[in-house]
């Protein structure tokens, strides 16, 4: 059994595990009795995620004992990376047997065999090595979407994030196995990929001959059968006006960016270290909104970072207004070990960030639902994923757009995309009929 935590990249690297303990026979599984390895794939980006993972570990010990079990638990992800962190699980979790770090997926079986030879606790920390993380493969979760790595770590140092200390230095992939996977996904009827990395706009910068990412999205977009793509996450500064105009030239480039601005305060930006000021993001956000096609819009913002005042949190939420977000993630500035922001003087107050956390979140549920009203009596296209986690009579899918679309279909129509012509809209999600062709 596998529990992923946090982003798109664990998850990612969750389905590498899967794929290496399958080719050893092992099968996956929900069940946490019945497994045999319990692995929890970590995420550092914020405290509360840290805690859950230790909570987890609390639980399971207590189920094992309870009901005499014996299992190998391995804990792996970016907490792993972090000293302070891994140390704290080796000491006070002696009952956890394999702890390795986001780099050495790749020599899993390996650690497997030394715990099973030796029975004491084996600890693998490494820096990624392409080359060996080339040979392996994913056992997907969906077979008519999947996400890619083009490019792994970060260098960007935002001075909130551990993400730079946890995934190491940013490597990109080769475009040519980028896109030989691709093409292997799409003939076994992958109809979208979503390219990832922590700040896919810099793709290519380690490579040689450089290639831009703009470019790498054009031969993408050459391949035949793949109807969509999506790229996850960009950094606003890295974003290029080719990118952008890409928009109106490729038509699988859905019509949608994830485009986190953090904050609204030329202060707080500088402090966080992010390299651009509110002006310059605007400026390619009004270019975006020039295209011919309307793309919808998702951002990230941190409330609380140190020092923000009661001024700062309003630039924030005038720059929220004015740009009008599909949709946005709202977080409270969670003190990170080892970045530089959690020396700063001025931490703000739980009840302040709280406070401000919750002014955000109404603004933007407001927007998101004077968006989504525009939609209604409109089709849209939707890649139909399974039946909806909230309402077992309701199928569930995503637009071009990336709006979650609730609605009545048949399993057959699993992986297709269908029409659906929307009747009804919330803040998160909308409803609506599918059209019969
Ligand atoms: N505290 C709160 N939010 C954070 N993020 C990253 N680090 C922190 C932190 N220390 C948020 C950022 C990033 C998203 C993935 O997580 O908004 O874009
Ligand atoms: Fe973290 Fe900034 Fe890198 Fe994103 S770009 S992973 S926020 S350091």
């Amino acid at each position: 059994m596998i529990k992923t935590y946090g982003c798109q990249m664990n998850e990612r690297d969750s389905e590498s595990i899967s794929w290496i303990l399958s080719n050893l026979g092992f099968v996956e599984t929900d069940d946490m009795i019945e497994s045999d390895i319990v692995i929890f794939n970590t995420c550092a980006v914020r405290q509360n995620a840290e805690n859950k993972l230790l909570g987890n570990l609390g639980d399971l010990k207590h189920l094992m004992e309870a009901n005499n079990l014996k299992k190998i638990i391995m804990v792996c992800g970016c907490v792993m990376e972090i000293d302070s962190s891994r140390e704290f699980l080796e000491e006070k979790f002696k009952h956890v047997d394999i702890i390795f770090g986001t780099n050495s997926i790749a020599i899993l079986e390996d650690l497997l065999e030394e715990h099973l030879s030796t029975k004491k606790q084996v600890i693998n920390i490494d820096q990624i090595n392409l080359k060996t993380r080339e040979k392996i493969g994913q056992n997907r979760r969906y077979n008519f979407k999947s996400y890619v790595n083009i490019m792994y770590g970060c260098d960007n140092f935002c001075t909130y994030c551990i993400v730079p200390y946890t995934r190491g230095r940013e490597v990109s992939r080769e475009a040519k196995d980028i896109i030989a996977e691709i093409k292997h996904l799409v003939d076994g009827g992958v109809k979208e990929v979503t390219l990832l990395g922590q700040n896919v706009n810099s793709y290519g910068k380690t490579l040689d001959p450089k290639i831009l990412f703009t470019d790498l999205i054009y031969k993408i977009a050459d391949i035949d059968g793949l109807e969509r793509i999506r790229f996850m996450t960009s950094h606003p500064k890295d974003i290029s006006k080719e990118l952008i105009y890409a928009f109106d030239e490729i038509d699988k480039l859905m019509p949608f960016l994830h485009i986190p601005v953090q904050s609204g305060s030329n202060r707080i930006l500088k402090l966080m270290n992010r390299k651009y000021t509110r002006e310059d993001y605007l400026e390619k956000i009004e270019l975006i909104k020039s295209l011919k096609r309307d793309i919808a819009l998702s951002t990230d913002i941190i409330v609380g970072f140190p020092d923000e005042s009661d001024r700062d949190f309003e630039d924030t939420i005038d720059l929220v207004k004015t740009v009008g977000y599909d949709q946005a993630f709202t977080f409270i500035y969670s003190i990170r070990p080892g970045t530089l922001a959690a020396k700063m003087e001025n931490q703000i107050p739980d009840d302040i960030k709280n406070a401000r956390l919750q002014k955000l979140i109404e603004v933007q549920n407001d927007i998101s639902l004077e968006k989504n009203k525009m939609y209604l009596g409109k089709t849209l296209n939707v890649l139909v994923e399974g039946k909806s986690q909230k309402d077992e009579n309701f199928y569930s899918g995503r637009s071009e757009e990336f709006k979650l679309v609730n609605f009545k279909a048949n399993e057959e129509d699993i992986g297709n995309i269908i029409k659906v012509i929307i009747n009804d809209v919330k803040s998160f999600s909308m409803n609506g009929e599918k059209v019969e062709d």
